[in-house]
């Protein structure tokens, strides 16, 4: 990682070694994500990291923009090579917000969890993840708001960020080193299991009990969700059947 005088690389070298070994700091580039991927295409080890302090083209889940500010945000990616076979692959999506909502509690915030993996303060986003899968990998981006205080107001959901809701500045090393801890805890046990995971992810759940209105790829769906399938599904109750959805977009609380 690149020392810069507020990423001094102290708080990094906390973890284990082979972290700062797996790990490349862009001042700017495009996407961490892309970047993640050429390097994963070549080889990278299992929990490399990408990090960036400016992104020109950070982007969202369905192509939308992610805005992440020098000097207040961070944007990263994560190359996970999954031991766990390709059709349980979707628990990363889990185990990651999960991973990243505890790391953000342990800075004096309460999170919830809006599925798949939006980690949000008070109903808003404060973190959002970006999963692309390779044949025999994963990227997983995460960007944080973590001294953002100015949101575009044509956001598609509203934000906020660590800042704004502790009302003091945070020190970003720090809550990224918190957030490799969790990730690492947190994606490994997905190898034993997934019980202990979901019951954490499900205590956190944002949508449970709601009303919601969600985009499936056979349309629109409406119901009251019930929580967490077995293997990640949100559990809609439409009517009298309960569906589990597997994948959705623009999940919307109905008022
Ligand atoms: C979302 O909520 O739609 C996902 C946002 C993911 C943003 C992060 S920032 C680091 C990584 N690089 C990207 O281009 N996107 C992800």
């Amino acid at each position: 990682m690149t020392k810069s005088e507020e990423w001094d690389g102290a708080l990094f070298s906390q973890l284990s070694p082979e972290w700062a070994a797996r790990t490349q700091f862009f001042e700017i580039c495009s996407s961490t994500n892309d970047e993640a991927q050429k390097i994963a295409l070549k080889g990278g080890k299992h929990l490399s990291l990408v990090l960036a302090e400016r992104q020109l083209a950070g982007r969202g889940r369905r192509g939308r923009l992610w805005v992440s500010k020098s000097g207040q945000s961070i944007a990263a990616s994560l190359i996970v090579r999954p031991k766990i076979s390709a059709d349980l692959w979707a628990r990363h999506a889990l185990a990651t917000g999960l991973a990243l909502g505890e790391a953000l509690e342990t800075m004096g915030v309460e999170v919830r969890l809006k599925w798949p993996n939006d980690v949000l303060i008070k109903g808003k986003k404060v973190c959002g993840v970006l999963i692309e899968n390779g044949r025999d990998h994963l990227v997983i981006g995460f960007g944080i708001n973590v001294n953002l205080k100015d949101f575009t107001a044509d956001l598609a959901y509203p934000a906020t960020s660590l800042a704004l809701e502790l009302g003091i500045s945070v020190v970003r090393e720090e809550v990224l080193v918190t957030c490799l801890r969790r990730l690492e805890i947190r994606l490994e046990q997905l190898e034993q299991g997934f019980d202990e995971l979901l019951e954490a992810w499900s205590s956190r759940c944002y949508l449970r009990g709601q009303r919601v209105s969600l985009q499936t790829e056979r349309g629109e769906r409406c119901g009251v969700v019930e929580g967490i399938s077995a293997s990640g599904g949100l559990l809609l109750k439409t009517g009298l059947q309960t569906e589990q959805i597997i994948q959705a977009h623009d999940i919307r609380i109905q008022v």
